[in-house]
């Protein structure tokens, strides 16, 4: 009742239809709360909550109260965390489920080069949806596939085609699911196909003529695949079964300590301007972003110079309210600032100004700053916390940086799962002098005037301090989407039934995917492998093994006896490698390749590189030439009488020696030897 129904049974929520008499099932209904409760069971997944109907469902854009499905499911999967785990931590493991087979060879790709598109799809969509889906149309509507830039417009546009199914022959296919007879319907699940043929959105002619544009957009697709070339895998590699990034089981929130949320921002939209609070506690404090903010690939933003991302004053109230009740907080972000020299750097602030506001967490330099209203500071919540310079706290790189406040010590920084060691000087007060007018804001303060730059991946406010354990255990669980990708194979080669290699995979940022720690399981919990050798694991995408990042080509495991578990298969690799993006998440398609798993072989040969030595330079020489750095060194010395064995001439000798030419080439006679040659001549007189 406290953290499911009270929650979705509004009537602006799923209370709207699922009440009494309504839509069955009526878990949402508010005459009697048992009843709804009944309804409501088989809809939950106890052991695995984000497999509950109720996310899929919602998840998949069913009445999702705001406009990002995504960020409905994460709500509705923290109401039933907390639901399940009577509101103690979030502790979900991650069920394994086998992935659809897929084969890494002879699958259509979409080819990076955007020109056949341009000649076959693009023409129409540019013609006739070119009123909406343009960035520069008054009515400008996302996805902007018929963008005056072919490059944006493709990249837009391949979500919404199919190229499998469309390249089936017209004539033989089967005839869609109307049933409306040849010429009409074609199984194509391009959703530029369906939304034509039967969502009857926006085709074309006088009158408009749905059958008409949906065969038209059908041809172009069909020829457009078809002019694509399948890309054979090399018949002799033993592979895997194929997948792609998003096949895999999403992992995000495995394992979080999220009992104390007041809000919570995954960054997960990716596109338009509203970054979802995803706390599920109520009102959702959702994050305008304006100015210069991107969207960056698997989950975050980037705020720019001018950029900015705030809540409205009412939402943010919360804070306020749930702070001032506890008398403790943390600010939770996972961060890389763009540079380490940016100060007066707003990362997260709770305020009004420059100078009243009641807690913030900033960068200085290589050190971070935390400032506290309260009984013990002023309402600029002065003197700050700020780190030792000489921890380098702040790096620019990707981090978990974490902001405690409890009455007893103030504030206390953490910085990757550890206390800097760094104490308020401020201690602990109380926050009877909150003011719960202020607004939440990242990347700046509220009047423009505190710009910090860089990525934010995460941000979560808690009204509790969490404890070093609870730090490291979110720490641990990481950031962004992440998939467990299973990598099916034979059960011929291995002896083992529904044997898989395991991988944690990641889009790392939006140019590449980390591939991390393999593993062997099979989902049978009775498997025993035995003296299974597996070794030289290579990584293949798009039908192809990857040119570089090839970290596995060392894994020599035998898997088998007490290294392997049912429930954690045996661990392969500690490694992890990045992986060039070429087509997206959700088009790339990788398999891997074994040197040997169980008795089959497949010795890899390392391509041969030929080396054409580059031609000889036959440009003429002048005859002239220069004395080089050593013998101007002998000769200041003859000059001057100043032995070159003298400690600052030989030091200074040593310093610049390494950085001249070795021989006496006139053309490479530069201002740098000039320079150092008058500083010999400099030290040699004093
Ligand atoms: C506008 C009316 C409407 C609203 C609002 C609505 N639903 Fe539904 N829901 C339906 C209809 C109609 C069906 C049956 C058809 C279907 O499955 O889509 C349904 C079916 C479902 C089912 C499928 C039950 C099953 O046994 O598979 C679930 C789960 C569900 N809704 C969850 C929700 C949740 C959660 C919300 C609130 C976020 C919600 N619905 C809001 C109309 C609504
Ligand atoms: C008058 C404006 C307008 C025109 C013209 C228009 N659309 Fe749309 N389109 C929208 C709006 C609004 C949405 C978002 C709401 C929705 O999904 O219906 C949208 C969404 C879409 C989507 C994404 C959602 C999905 O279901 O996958 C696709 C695909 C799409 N339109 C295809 C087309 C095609 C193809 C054309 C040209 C033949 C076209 N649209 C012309 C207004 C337009």
């Amino acid at each position: 009742m406290i953290n499911f129904w009270a929650n979705v049974s509004p009537s602006n929520r799923c209370g709207g239809c699922h009440h009494a008499g309504g839509q069955s099932p009526m878990f949402a209904r508010s005459d009697d709360v048992n009843l709804a409760y009944q309804a409501a069971l088989p809809l939950v997944n106890l052991s695995d909550p984000s497999q509950s109907t109720f996310v899929l469902k919602v998840g998949g854009g069913h009445n999702c109260w705001v406009a990002d499905p995504s960020a409905c499911a994460s709500t509705m999967l923290v109401w039933i965390q907390n639901w399940v785990g009577a509101g103690s931590s979030s502790t979900t493991t991650v069920k394994l489920i086998a992935p659809p087979v897929r084969t890494a060879g002879n699958s259509l790709q979409f080819p990076v080069d955007p020109s056949a598109f341009g000649s076959t799809v693009y023409p129409i969509v540019h013609k006739y949806c070119v009123g909406c889906h343009n960035p520069n149309s008054a009515t400008a509507q996302q996805p902007y596939f018929a963008s005056d830039n072919l490059q944006e417009a493709y990249l837009a546009a391949q979500p919404k085609m199919s190229l499998a199914t469309a390249s089936a022959n017209p004539d033989t296919a089967t005839f869609g699911p109307n049933g409306t007879g040849p010429g009409q319907y074609y199984q194509d699940q391009s959703r530029f196909y369906d939304r034509l043929a039967q969502e009857s959105h926006h085709c074309w002619g006088s009158p408009p003529d749905c059958v008409a544009s949906s065969t038209a957009m059908h041809e172009a697709i069909r020829t457009f695949a078809l002019g694509i070339t399948p890309t054979q895998v090399d018949p002799s590699l033993k592979i895997s079964n194929a997948l792609a990034l998003t096949d895999g089981i999403i992992a995000a929130s495995g394992s979080r300590y999220e009992a104390n949320l007041v809000a919570k921002y995954m960054f997960q939209t990716g596109q338009g301007s509203t970054a979802y609070d995803t706390s599920g506690v109520s009102p959702e404090a959702d994050l305008s972003l304006s100015g210069n903010v991107t969207w960056v690939g698997g989950w975050g933003i980037n705020i720019g110079p001018g950029g900015v991302a705030q809540a409205s004053t009412s939402a943010s109230a919360k804070f306020a309210t749930m702070i001032q009740g506890s008398g403790e907080y943390t600010i939770e972000t996972w961060v890389a600032p763009n540079n380490v020299t940016q100060t007066n750097a707003w990362i997260v602030s709770y305020s009004g100004s420059n100078t009243t506001r009641n807690m913030t967490l900033g960068q200085a330099a290589m050190q971070y700053e935390g400032l506290a209203r309260s009984s013990t500071t002023s309402t600029a919540g002065m003197p700050p916390l700020i780190t030792k310079t000489t921890g380098g706290a702040a790096q620019a790189a990707l981090s978990h940086v974490v902001l405690t406040y409890d009455a007893v010590n103030g504030q206390k920084i953490y910085v990757n799962g550890v206390y800097t060691g760094d104490a308020d000087p401020s201690k602990g007060g109380s926050f009877a002098n909150w003011d719960s007018t202020f607004a939440l804001v990242l990347g700046n303060e509220t009047t423009g005037q505190r710009q910090w730059l860089g990525v934010i991946k995460f941000v979560a406010i808690h009204n509790r301090a969490l404890t070093a354990a609870q730090i490291q255990q979110n720490f641990a669980a990481g950031v962004g989407q992440k998939f467990f990708l299973l990598f099916g194979v034979p059960t011929a080669w291995t002896g083992v039934n529904q044997s898989y290699i395991l991988f944690q995979g990641s889009q790392y940022d939006s140019y590449s995917y980390l591939f991390d720690q393999p593993k062997f399981i099979s989902l049978d919990p009775t498997a025993m492998p035995a003296n299974l050798s597996i070794s030289g694991i290579r990584i293949g995408v798009n039908g192809v093994l990857a040119p570089a990042g090839q970290a596995f080509t060392t894994v020599n495991a035998t898997v088998g006896g007490s290294n392997y578990t049912a429930a954690n298969g045996q661990l392969l690799s500690p490694l992890g490698t990045v992986v060039p993006a070429t087509l997206g998440p959700s088009n790339d398609l990788f398999f891997l390749s074994f040197d040997q798993i169980g008795t089959h072989v497949h010795a890899y040969v390392e391509p041969t590189v030929v080396a054409t030595p580059p031609a000889p330079d036959n440009t003429p020489q002048p005859d002239f030439g220069v004395a080089t750095f050593e013998r101007f060194n002998h000769s200041l010395s003859k000059i001057t009488g100043v032995p070159i064995t003298d400690s600052a001439v030989s030091n200074l000798y040593g310093l610049s020696q390494q950085s001249m030419p070795a021989g006496p080439l006139i053309a490479a006679f530069g201002p740098s030897q000039q320079a150092a040659i008058s500083q010999l001549a400099i030290i040699s007189r004093q």
